[in-house]
């Protein structure tokens, strides 16, 4: 659906560990649908796994290893970008971290850490990639946020739930800002997702053990549904709103959760 000649920067192409991350299926999408994908990861076997699905499929993919939060870093990645594949026409900003707990579980430096990463990354590839597109009069921004950043679901998630909230809003401002020059920006909201990293980053609130079996069964049972979603059914919505089917829309969210804030 992301129609072909687009250059896509998909930040967070890989997954935390083996199996379908978000990044990892909108990159696959991405470039089935004929675009050039940068597969931006900071684990360098994590966006190779990503571009050897995509050479499987007879897509186009750069693996580049680089970390969302350091500028020197970004810089190398553009120019490495640009020099083999021509200027980013679609950023899809998707890597995010979080940690459990709340107030008294929260240091500032995890706030900091973790806002680092969901959001000042957005305002540093913004600042590097918008005046190219302004010069093209195109360009599109998909941001990957979560529910808990409009909603409480549950279990306290501050750090996490507070810049996925500002990742939202800025996302909308940037809509804002660029909206007369055909620059779009849009999130997609995820609900409960069945990805790798959730044994890693929320496991432990579902089950003491750490189960998966009971973590997924409560997890599932949450959900209107009665079931997590696929990372393919988030990374469907962010091709969509990355594609030119969505070219009046801006500005706005996706919530794709299963009915999931429904409830809340
Ligand atoms: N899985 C869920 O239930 C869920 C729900 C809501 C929202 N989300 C959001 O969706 C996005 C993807 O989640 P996922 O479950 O597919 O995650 P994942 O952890 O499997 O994949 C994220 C990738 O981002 C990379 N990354 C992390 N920090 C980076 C940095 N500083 N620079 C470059 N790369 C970095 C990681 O190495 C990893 O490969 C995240 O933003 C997450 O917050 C996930």
């Amino acid at each position: 659906m992301v129609d072909a000649e687009k250059v896509v920067l998909v930040a967070g192409a890989g997954s935390s560990a083996p199996g379908w991350s978000i990044g990892k299926a909108t990159s696959v999408l991405m470039a089935r649908s004929g675009a050039k994908v940068i597969a931006l990861d900071s684990n360098a076997e994590a966006a190779h796994a990503t571009a050897r699905e995509i050479e499987h499929i007879g897509g186009i993919c750069l693996p580049l290893q680089g970390d969302i939060t350091r500028p020197e870093e970004m810089d190398h990645v553009l120019k490495i970008a640009t020099e083999r594949f021509g200027p980013v026409s679609t950023l899809i900003a998707n890597a995010g971290i979080g940690k459990t707990g709340g107030i008294q579980e929260t240091s500032v430096a995890d706030l900091q850490r973790i806002q680092q990463t969901n959001v000042e990354s957005l305002l540093l590839l913004s600042k590097r990639l918008i005046p190219g597109m302004i010069e093209r009069g195109a360009g599109c921004i998909v941001s990957v946020a979560s529910v808990a950043g409009i909603r409480y679901v549950g279990y306290p998630h501050l750090a996490y739930s507070v810049t996925k909230a500002a990742l939202i809003q800025m996302t909308k401002l940037i809509a804002h800002e660029y909206a007369d020059r055909n620059i779009r920006a849009n999130t997609v909201i995820p609900g409960l997702i069945d990805t790798p990293r959730i044994q890693k980053n929320v496991g432990a609130v579902f089950s003491s053990s750490n189960d998966m079996e009971e973590v997924r069964k409560k997890r599932d049972a949450q959900v209107p549904m009665k079931r997590m979603g696929t990372a393919w059914e988030v990374a469907h919505a962010i091709a969509f709103l990355a594609s030119d089917q969505a070219s009046y829309i801006t500005g706005t969210e996706l919530i794709v959760d299963g009915g999931l804030t429904g409830k809340y």
